[in-house]
């Protein structure tokens, strides 16, 4: 159902934490949290999408200073009700658009989702907005899956990414438009529930562009966050763009 907090309303939100818990492990977090802390250094730092402060809260008790954006406020009640909740400043908007004052030394998007903006005009715009918010020298980081069309042979639009008792989750692709949409069917006591979330997948190599536009230039681009290199069999990639200084 989408409302006024797009595909993140109350449901979704009261089970966010739990159904993505691979995501919230140390193991996971961690590496994330070190990288976005050494960027930072004693700047400020900028979550778009920031949601139940996954990322946000432990790179806030590393000393870093965080500032929020997020559509959804029942993601953002999550937040507030956990310990530190209060240390990260929230703003409620779109952040592909939404501003918030003063500047970062670095603004960060994760966990795909750069992906939730749906249209190529707003993923360019979240560059500017990014852009109009990093002093100089300052950093942009993404994290997002590769597109993963080499798993697509021609004719098919559905790629498996979940297949397990009582979870199924599939991706259906429009290549002509970069559309995509997730689909998640979950059983509990032999009772199912359907979600789906529209998506537009994105190329390193566009977002490199939407960098440039924005007056950005790549820095670094790896694996994941322990800095593995991007290579031709990578399935994510973590990117870093710079503001130039001066
Ligand atoms: C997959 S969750 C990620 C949350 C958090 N960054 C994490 O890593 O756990 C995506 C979050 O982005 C928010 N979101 C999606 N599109 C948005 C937009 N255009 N503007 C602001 N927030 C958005 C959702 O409400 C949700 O909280």
């Amino acid at each position: 159902m989408v409302d006024e907090d797009g595909y993140f309303g109350e449901s979704v939100a009261a089970s966010y934490d739990e159904s993505a818990a691979e995501m919230f492990e140390d193991g996971v977090v961690g590496p994330a949290v070190g990288v976005l802390a050494e960027l930072a250094g004693d700047g400020r730092a900028l979550e778009l999408g920031v949601g139940t402060g996954r990322v946000a809260l432990p790179l806030a008790r590393r000393g870093v200073e965080v500032h929020g954006i997020d559509l959804s406020r029942a993601m953002v009640d999550r937040l507030r009700a956990k310990p530190g909740g209060d240390a990260v400043g929230v703003t409620i908007g779109d952040f592909a658009t939404t501003r918030v004052d003063g500047t970062f030394r670095v603004a960060y998007l994760v966990f795909n989702t750069i992906m939730n903006l749906t249209s190529q005009d707003a993923q360019v715009d979240c560059f500017r907005n990014v852009a109009g918010h990093l002093e100089p020298g300052g950093r942009f980081v993404i994290e997002v899956g590769v597109p993963d069309l080499r798993r697509l042979p021609p004719g098919q639009s559905a790629v498996p990414f979940r297949v397990e008792e009582g979870r199924l989750g599939f991706d259906l692709y429009d290549v002509a438009t970069q559309s995509m949409s997730s689909h998640h069917v979950r059983v509990t006591d032999g009772r199912a529930t359907y979600s789906s979330i529209p998506f537009r997948y994105v190329w390193p190599a566009e977002l490199d562009l939407m960098a440039r536009l924005a007056g950005l230039r790549l820095r670094s681009r790896w694996d994941g966050w322990t800095r593995e290199p991007f290579t031709s069999d990578s399935r994510q990639h973590v990117s870093v763009w710079e503001k130039p200084a001066g």
